[in-house]
């Protein structure tokens, strides 16, 4: 059974990798994640002017962190060394760099290639600096970016795309134009994660990028956008905490993913659990490669119009196994279902529409679609 994968031409044992962050910002942690099992590392943020982070510039609610660190605090300078350590190491290195400019890219891009990477992502999507609304989020701007790198360089270039912007595609269709290889997606949410109702303060004094569980549905989405628009290698990024997550993003058309925030808050230890799990996964469906199962979800995505209009209700267990719930009846907005004194729940077939909220609100599992009649 094979977990190989493939990122850009360059061949991965498996399709797991550290993406950009706190946890990639140095040689030593990248040589944590690959023991801990990740095919490939990418690193923090390397910028051509560092400036000090923030403090504090992390904070936690529930799965979901915010952040607004800047960048890796080590010089484009001191990254020889931190790629160097990685590379006798035998680990595959992606440097991530983020310039104002395509010739300062392209500068980035060349000294990073010096130091021996054996791919290139660019920062385009950092929903705090400039690079979002200058570069990342016009085609035009991205598409010369992108080819001044690629012009450049001799090693593989992926794009980190932002899912903040409502032309995903239009990006994407630039990046795919200018001679790219890949697309990693997505970078953090901008976002305010929450205010501070006593003192009247946002908790963190500006914008930040939201990351982990509660992010995968918008990577799911962005994902699929990309992968229906082009024919590049695709990492995808964005609340990846287990191995039935990292399933959903290959099922989606997905190369390889990348995780960051489960790792902040759970460990590198993490990577092998969820590698061993998704192996097991793999012998128990008797899958023998990562080919069975890519893009296999997003071969069933629909465009709105080609949905076929069926007409089904709500169909479902009328003896509840559970005394006093009364999720379905709450939340039906169509007044079709009622539980009774005897727990009998009551589906009216007038009333109902099936929406189909009851089944996802059930804890049982007690409904199904049917058709009327
Ligand atoms: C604290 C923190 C710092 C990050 N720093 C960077 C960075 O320097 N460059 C970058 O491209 N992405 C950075 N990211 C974004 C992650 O690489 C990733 O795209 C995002 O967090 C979504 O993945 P996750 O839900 O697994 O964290 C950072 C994320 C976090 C949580």
């Amino acid at each position: 059974m094979e977990l190989s994968s493939n990122l850009m031409g360059i061949s991965l044992k498996n399709p797991l990798i550290l993406s950009s962050g706190p946890m990639s910002r140095s040689g030593e942690m990248m040589i944590k994640a690959l023991k801990a099992g990740a095919s490939a590392v990418v690193t923090e943020t390397i910028i051509n002017e560092i400036r000090p982070n923030v403090r504090p510039r992390i904070i936690n609610r529930g799965e979901g962190l915010q952040n607004i660190r800047l960048y890796s605090e080590f010089s484009l300078e001191e990254w020889e060394r931190e790629i160097g350590i990685v590379k006798e190491h035998g680990g595959v290195v992606i440097a991530n760099i983020l310039a104002h400019s395509p010739s300062e890219m392209a500068f980035l891009a060349r000294t990073v290639e010096k130091y021996g990477v054996d791919a290139l992502e660019l920062g385009v999507s950092s929903p705090h600096g400039e690079g979002l609304s200058i570069q990342g989020c016009d085609p035009l701007n991205l598409y010369k970016m992108v080819k001044a790198v690629v012009e450049s360089v001799n090693i593989p270039v992926m794009v980190k795309l932002s899912p903040s912007v409502n032309n995903l595609a239009a990006l994407a269709d630039a990046v795919e134009r200018a001679g790219a290889k890949g697309i990693s997606a997505i970078n953090t949410v901008r976002s305010i994660l929450g205010v501070n109702i006593d003192e009247m303060t946002p908790l963190l004094p500006t914008y930040g990028g939201y990351s982990g569980e509660p992010i995968r549905p918008i990577g799911l989405g962005a994902v699929a956008t990309i992968c229906q628009t082009v024919d590049l290698s695709v990492s995808g990024i964005g609340g990846i905490s287990r191995f039935s997550h990292l399933l959903e993003y290959l099922m989606l058309g997905a190369d390889t993913c990348q995780l960051q925030s489960a790792l902040i808050l759970h460990g590198f230890s993490l990577i092998r659990e969820i590698l061993d799990e998704l192996q097991s996964w793999m012998e128990e469906k008797k899958f023998s490669s990562l080919g069975d199962i890519r893009g296999k979800a997003l071969n069933h995505l629909k465009s709105f119009d080609e949905i076929v209009l069926e007409p089904k209700i709500a169909s479902g267990l009328q003896d509840c196994p559970l005394p006093r719930c009364t999720l379905c009846s709450d939340s039906c907005t169509y007044n079709a279902l009622e539980k009774n004194e005897k727990d009998l729940v009551e589906i009216n077939r007038e009333l109902c529409t099936g929406c189909g909220l009851c089944i996802s609100i059930c804890p049982r599992d007690c409904f199904s679609m049917a058709w009327n009649g």
